[in-house]
């Protein structure tokens, strides 16, 4: 198979071919996801929490994010890398174009970024600069101190609202992704069949463009924080690192995960 292109990305969604993401730190895990078949490898600034074993993802700094990316980098040949901006490198488009040149340089192909609205100008803003985006919208992590913990959003008739206008918003300012998180899945699959953009969900329901999971999450590794109900431990079934991997991207394209215990309504 040929290395995964941006541009390939919007023409999967067309074909209704489904996406495959795992996050990943380093370069033996990104060798192995690679060989399986993931098709996106994202370093998360979850990394905050399942490598550095703090709280949130609040104290990740752009020099982590930026090792983290290089070392994953140099472990693929055909999965995309996509490399979170972390809390606060965002603030500013100015900001923003500063770490995601770093992330690039380091690799990645594409930055993350969480939320809409003073957000928009920071994705309209990198994209013009030939830096590809994808936006996250429903459970944002970085917002937990507003939040107060993390729970499953857009349940109420007006905040679903807002999160169906954040996502066209997110879309025409020019992200080429969207990651939804702990969203109710109805509404993941009405903003999915919104967008002209492959949406990849993670507690968002069987509907979404793709799929993506915490590499501790999808190999069973308890990291001691949220077990929420759409984990699934594919070590189970998989039998190896390398097999875990390849039936995750399985299940994924074949419409098997998630299923409605791993969804919320
Ligand atoms: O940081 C992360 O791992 C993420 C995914 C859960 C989408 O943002
Ligand atoms: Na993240």
């Amino acid at each position: 198979d040929k290395p995964w292109t941006v541009p390939a990305l919007l023409e999967a969604k067309r074909a209704g071919r489904k996406l495959a993401m795992l996050t990943c730190y380093d370069a033996g895990f990104a060798r192995a996801f690679d060989a399986a078949g993931i098709d996106l490898i994202l370093v998360g600034d979850s990394l905050g929490m399942v490598v550095q074993g703090r709280d949130s993802t609040l104290p990740v700094t752009v020099a982590d994010m930026a090792y983290h990316t290089a070392c994953v980098a140099r472990g693929l040949r055909r999965a995309l890398l996509l490399a979170d901006l972390p809390f606060q490198a965002d603030a500013t488009p100015e900001r923003a174009l500063d770490a995601s040149t770093a992330l690039l340089q380091a690799g990645a192909a594409m930055v993350k970024l969480e939320g809409a609205g003073p957000k928009l100008e920071t994705i309209r803003f990198l994209a013009e600069r030939e830096i590809p985006v994808c936006a996250h919208l429903g459970l944002t992590p970085q917002s937990v101190l507003r939040l107060g913990g993390y729970k499953v959003q857009g349940r109420e008739e007006a905040a679903a609202a807002k999160l169906r206008a954040d996502a066209r918003a997110v879309a025409e300012a020019g992200a080429s992704l969207l990651v939804l998180e702990c969203v109710p899945g109805a509404l993941a699959a009405a903003i999915t069949a919104d967008l002209p953009i492959p949406t990849i969900g993670i507690g968002a329901g069987p509907h979404c463009d793709g799929q993506v999971l915490v590499l501790h999450d999808m190999l069973g590794l308890n990291t001691g924080h949220r077990r929420p109900r759409f984990v699934k431990d594919f070590l189970a079934e998989g039998g190896s690192v390398a097999g875990a991997a390849r039936a995750y991207a399985e299940a994924v394209r074949e419409g098997r995960f998630p299923d409605a215990a791993h969804s919320y309504e």
